[in-house]
């Protein structure tokens, strides 16, 4: 066959699939999606999903999730979906669910409960969504290096990742040196792909491979949460004749228990998508969906001015730069290696697009190395300052907060505009950083602090609002001194 004629054929095979999967989503079912959020940025997730999918979302009262209802033909729409970490597909939802006070009742009732679910439904969304991921990402394949599992037993295969949601919530998302990844859906798609190309239409094949993850809140429940997946993982093998493999599986089985309530899902994402941006880690990373919810509290407009003057590895004003990309990113760093750090994901990011044949402009971005107390910048010519502060544990220290916060504030005050400029900060400094603001007050207001959990630490995410007054002009201005650090530069200006 000529190369000709193959790629003929490819495409037809290519045009043929795309309108099966064009018609399997339009013969609509409508199902209930969850999606694991940051924590304290649900109410800006279910915003996000208003907009995009036209869905009204419920937030869970067990924190870092939200709940919304769609239709197949809608099902491409979640994948654009940027603040939300992980997206599963609901099989059962109890809101008060009566865990029997005896464990070995309790447990039973997990192992009956298999055979009583609705799977039908959320399997062929987890059906289609695999069509879809394949589609978007064909060209990617490979496994993400998992391991094959060997133990072939049930209670080997059936896992439960933590007892607590707090926990959960608290995964290492700051400093974890996490490892290069594609942002989205690698993990073990190439082998999900095999499996789902190998399913007949319509059908659930029995040699799938599957696992049973339980999170599991409370401390009211008599069992554990591997007890939980062990039992109902069994039961779910017994069921569908799936084969048990931790580590490389097509289906994960979500259990999630929060006190009485309790829902069963399918996940629909392998892995969290808030790597989605970064190539190059530094020890505080922040998540791009975390780094997105800051950026949406602030609502960046047209033409603004967006600076980041403690970027790390960049990934909120490249969260900026993709999604809003009628504004001007500047991120700085007084680190050297985190500076290259930033520059090499914005390059990672250009060469990408390059390499998909984008010849779209480059993105609206640019980095340099500088000291937050003196920015080479005018007075007033910013008008929105979002950052994720030194947090004085695994970077800097609470000591030098102390000095480095009112110093911080002073000069984001001096570059940002008066009366219009904003500044969207991020600490789990609360009590140095409320000082810092109080002694502020002629320059910067609160609007809003949400409470988010960052790797288990409770932080906040501060919005505020320059006020009128012009820098130089108030008692705030002027700068006590910081020792050897001293940078007086910058400090009284005009
Ligand atoms: C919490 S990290 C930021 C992490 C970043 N959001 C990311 O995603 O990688 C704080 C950053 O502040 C920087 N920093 C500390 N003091 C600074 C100063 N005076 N001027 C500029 N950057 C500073 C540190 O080098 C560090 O990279």
């Amino acid at each position: 066959m000529s190369a000709i004629q193959e790629r003929s054929d490819h495409q037809r095979h290519e045009g043929e699939e795309g309108s099966n999967l064009a018609k399997q989503l339009s013969d609509t079912i409508t199902v209930t999606i969850g999606a694991t959020v940051p924590t304290g940025f649900e109410r800006t997730a279910a915003e996000e999903v208003n907009e995009k999918i036209g869905a009204d979302a419920r937030i869970s009262k067990d924190r870092g999730r939200i709940y919304f209802e769609i239709t197949t033909e809608n099902l491409p729409l979640i994948h654009h979906l940027k603040s939300v970490d992980n997206l599963f597909v609901v099989v059962e939802e109890y809101t008060n669910y009566q865990f029997k006070d005896q464990k070995e009742e309790a447990l039973e009732d997990f192992q009956s409960l298999a055979s009583k679910l609705p799977w039908t439904n959320p399997l062929e969304v987890w059906r289609l969504n695999n069509s879809l991921k394949k589609k978007r990402w064909r060209r990617k394949g490979g496994n993400g290096g998992k391991a094959r599992a060997s133990g072939k037993d049930r209670v080997e295969a059936v896992t439960a990742e933590t007892e607590n949601l707090q926990l959960e919530s608290g995964t290492p998302e700051r400093g974890s040196g996490e490892p290069e990844g594609d942002p989205a859906f690698n993990g073990t798609q190439g082998e999900l792909d095999k499996n789902t190309e190998e399913q007949e239409e319509g059908s659930v094949d029995p040699l799938l491979k599957f696992r049973v993850t339980c999170n599991r809140a409370g401390d009211k429940h008599t069992f554990t949460s591997n007890e939980a997946a062990r039992d109902f993982g069994g039961a779910v093998q017994d069921f569908f004749l799936w084969k048990p493999d931790m580590t490389k599986f097509d289906v994960e089985v979500l259990l999630n228990i929060h006190n009485n309530e309790m829902v069963i899902g399918i996940a629909l994402t392998e892995e969290s998508l808030h790597r989605r941006n970064i190539t190059h880690f530094g020890p505080t990373t922040l998540r791009s969906t975390l780094a997105y919810g800051m950026l949406r509290l602030c609502k960046p407009q047209v033409s603004d001015v967006i600076i980041d003057p403690m970027c790390g590895t960049g990934a909120i004003p490249l969260e900026g730069a993709i999604e809003w990309q009628h504004s001007f990113y500047l991120a700085g760093d007084n680190n050297d290696m985190a500076v290259s750090r930033t520059v090499n994901n914005i390059n990672h990011i250009h060469k990408k697009r390059r390499d998909k044949g984008s010849t779209a402009w480059g993105l609206p971005i640019n980095a340099l190395q500088w000291d937050l107390c003196r920015l080479p910048l005018r007075t007033g010519s910013v008008d929105i300052i979002i950052t994720d502060m030194p947090f004085g544990k695994r970077m800097g220290s609470r000591k030098k907060n102390w000095d480095l916060y009112p110093s911080c504030l002073r000069e984001m005050a001096r570059v940002c505009r008066a009366g219009t400029g904003k500044a969207v900060l991020l600490t789990q400094d609360k009590k140095c950083f409320a000082k810092a603001v109080s002694k502020m007050g002629g320059l910067w207001c609160k609007v809003v602090t949400v409470w988010v959990n960052i790797g288990g630490l409770h932080a906040g995410v501060y919005h505020l609002k320059r006020t009128g007054a012009p820098f130089g002009t108030t008692p705030e201005d002027v700068r006590e001194p910081r020792g050897d650090n001293e940078t007086a530069g910058g400090a009284k200006e005009d």
